[in-house]
């Protein structure tokens, strides 16, 4: 892959606009990214699956500048405030002046924490992303949501703080486990399913391709996912209304995630069921039908995804869980459902006997 092979995508907000830079050899193309430091101090997060990969690229490209690191443990188990801390006691040791810049160099879970720990430095210094993983390339970089989790839930305390420039270099995947790379791949198909039928369809077309991890075609994939992300997130940056569609089968993969402790499923497996679990409900509501829920399955299991719910699944747990979410109603949801590929929705009073109805089917025919 060369340089005319470099997808930029740019995500406007008003004034303030970033780039999001695609394709293979990136995290070595130090001029690229090196442009978008401002000041004289870095320092690099990443984790202790990540740096002995791909640290020393990205230390090459910071030669000149006072730079440290910073490495998480892995899992998501240490998106912790306490490691924010550990972060912003990392940059104070380095000296880190207000045009500092943070880089998280991992998947989601450093991304969100080192975005988070560079939104309170001084409230609030520059970051740049450089994901590894394809979920973080697709989702997590792009959007500007940082965080980190607390005992009482999943990503309850952050900030909005967006990037200065993304690098998603598709060389690092060639070290991602397969299972890590099919969960990315869900959020891919997530954005084609919600809002853009014309990606849905060039899913379809090219999933052997990406299942086979085909350059150009991943490249593609990303960018397109990214593209989509970013109008919504150029319209709604803050969640006040479309973004929350980004959501789509979230609300069933969190019940999911949460049945099967966090261990059974990644969160993009559990998406994919959810997204599902979400398209029979639309149908059993009436607003879409039969062959547009088996469109999603098959791409889905092209894509080497599992589309049936553990065996272990309770439905009137699951439902249990479903209930805790925030924005609900006593007896009814509040849900993301479709009309159909493309055309994804906000639903409230979505009574309570009917989502049952679905995730027993579910449970039954798996
Ligand atoms: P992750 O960061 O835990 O990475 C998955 C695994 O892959 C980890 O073990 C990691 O060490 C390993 N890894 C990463 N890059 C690798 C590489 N190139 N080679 C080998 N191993 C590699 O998980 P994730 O799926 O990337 O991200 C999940 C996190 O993202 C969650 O915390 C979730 O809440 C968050 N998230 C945030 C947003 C957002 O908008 N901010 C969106 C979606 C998800
Ligand atoms: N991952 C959902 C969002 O960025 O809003």
């Amino acid at each position: 892959m060369n340089e005319t092979d470099i997808q930029t995508i740019e995500v406007a907000l008003g004034a303030r606009r970033y780039a999001v830079y695609i394709g293979r050899g990136l995290l070595g193309d130090h001029a690229r990214w090196r442009a978008h430091l401002r000041g004289r101090h870095a320092l690099v997060v990443s984790n202790t699956t990540v740096a002995p990969l791909y640290l020393d690229r990205v230390a090459q490209g910071l030669e000149g500048l006072r730079w440290s690191h910073f490495l998480l443990e892995d899992g998501e188990a240490h998106k912790t405030f306490g490691n924010v801390g550990r972060a912003l006691e990392a940059l104070a040791a380095l000296g880190a002046t207000r045009d500092a810049c943070v880089i998280a160099l991992g998947g989601g879970v450093v991304g969100d924490l080192a975005g988070f720990a560079a939104a309170c430095w001084m409230r609030g210094i520059d970051f740049i992303q450089m994901p590894t993983t394809l979920l973080a390339m697709v989702d997590s970089s792009v959007g500007g949501k940082t965080g980190v989790n607390l005992p009482a839930g999943k990503n309850l305390a952050g900030a909005f703080h967006q990037p200065r420039a993304v690098v998603a270099d598709i060389g690092t995947l060639a070290t991602l486990p397969d299972r890590e790379y099919r969960a990315g791949l869900a959020e891919v198909v997530k954005g084609a399913a919600i809002g853009d039928a014309g990606f849905f369809a060039w899913l379809e077309a090219n999933a052997d391709a990406l299942a086979g991890r085909h350059d150009a075609t991943l490249v593609e994939a990303i960018a397109r996912k990214v593209r989509y992300k970013a109008g919504v997130v150029a319209r709604d940056e803050t969640e006040q209304g479309e973004r929350a569609l980004l959501n789509l089968g979230h609300t069933f993969g969190h019940a999911l995630e949460t049945a099967g402790q966090y261990t059974a499923l990644l969160h993009g497996e559990a998406v994919a069921i959810g997204m599902l679990l979400a398209a029979r409900l639309s149908e059993r509501l009436g607003m879409s039908d039969a062959a547009d829920t088996a469109r999603l399955r098959r791409l889905l299991e092209r894509l080497g995804l599992p589309v049936a719910l553990p065996g272990d699944s309770d439905a009137q747990r699951l439902l249990a869980l479903m209930r805790l979410d925030k924005k609900n109603t006593a007896g009814t949801l509040r849900l993301i459902l479709w009309r159909g590929i493309g055309r994804a929705e906000i639903v409230g009073g979505v009574a309570e006997n009917t989502v049952l109805a679905t995730l027993d089917d579910a449970a039954r025919h798996r």
